[in-house]
């Protein structure tokens, strides 16, 4: 790489959130815990939704996609951190570095842009009811997901084409328990300022680009049902409620891990934390355990599952 004689990091090392043993302990349960409740909600969404023809209308498929999503979401730092958790020494290696970046930019991307497309389409169904079925189209369905992929992908390109040419020649100590981008760029032996500039920018204004754009669809949304119908004005608010709370959990700890000068304080780690696995843990609580429809699906889903068991049970008593 650059001059012959600096030696070229081919690892990582993660110095893990503390040292003390018993919060390990409660760190590792906690997060075994919230990682297989996450894993298991969302599965159990992306199963119901496919299954249950009630439930296959746009505002589902979206809402399965975005369990997909999550799972994948979850799993790029999860497994890797719970099973590091008691391990003396934490590594990772360059390329599993830049893997974890890769996909953490790339699906947080699109997931913001799904969750856009989700607004919208309470926005439809809330102020344009008797245009839903055309407007809400499964083109346009697709045609949403397809640039939320798009453009999570160029977003995570963008950011990394620059850095996988960049020199590190050590230290190679992460202060925390995965690999994100300000932290690697700092570690690089060259000046990385313009990159972090760019870094900022780019998920500074996805993030709070986005944000700013579904607070702004809400606010229309609310307006608007207020001004027409004080009747739905309840059933709109529980609805919306819902998302508004997954998005503030969601973007809260990304805008202030991106766009806070420096973090000098350890809060970022635990924030890190809470995306990591508390917002893919809540999506299918707040989402879908207080939605009727889905309840019932679910039921339906599961008296189903108990009658094939049944006829099981039945053919393999009477061989
Ligand atoms: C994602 O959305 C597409 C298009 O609406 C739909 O066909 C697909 O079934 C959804 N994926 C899941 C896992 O439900």
């Amino acid at each position: 790489m650059y001059g012959t004689n600096q030696s070229v990091v081919s690892e990582f090392v993660f110095l893990g959130l503390t040292n003390s043993w018993e919060i390990r302990l409660l760190l590792f349960v906690f997060s075994l815990f919230f990682y297989f409740a996450s894993m298991i909600g969302n599965l159990v969404i992306v199963f119901t939704v496919t299954l249950d023809a009630h439930l296959h209308s746009p505002m589902y498929f979206l809402l399965a996609n975005l369990s997909v999503i999550d799972m994948v979401f979850c799993s790029i730092t999860a497994p890797k951190m719970i099973c590091d958790i008691f391990k003396k020494h934490k590594a990772i290696s360059f390329w599993g570095c830049i893997t974890q970046i890769f996909f953490s930019h790339a699906l947080g991307g699109t997931e913001m842009v799904l969750l856009i497309a989700m607004a919208f389409d309470r926005y439809v169904a809330i102020c344009k009811p008797l245009h839903y079925l055309t407007i809400m189209s499964p083109r346009k369905c697709l045609y949403f997901l397809v640039t939320s992929w798009i453009t999570g992908l160029i977003h995570s390109l963008v950011q990394l084409v620059f850095v996988v040419d960049l020199p590190f020649c050590g230290p190679n100590i992460f202060d925390s328990f995965y690999c994100d981008l300000p932290r690697l760029l700092r570690l690089a032996c060259t000046n990385t300022q313009e990159l972090q500039f760019m870094v900022t920018v780019n998920s500074g204004l996805i993030s709070v680009g986005s944000f700013i754009m579904l607070v702004i669809s809400y606010i229309f949304i609310l307006l608007t049902v207020w001004k027409h119908s004080s009747g739905d004005l309840s059933k709109a608010l529980s609805t919306l409620s819902a998302h508004i709370t997954v998005v503030i959990l969601f973007f809260g700890p990304l805008m202030f891990f991106y766009t806070w000068p420096s973090p000098t304080s350890h809060l970022d780690k635990y924030l890190a934390i809470f995306d990591a696995f508390i917002t893919p843990f809540l999506n299918p609580v707040i989402y879908t355990f207080r939605n009727r429809d889905m309840k019932v699906a679910m039921r339906r889903l599961c008296s189903h599952l108990m009658h094939y068991r049944n006829i099981l049970l039945m053919k393999c008593g009477t061989i």
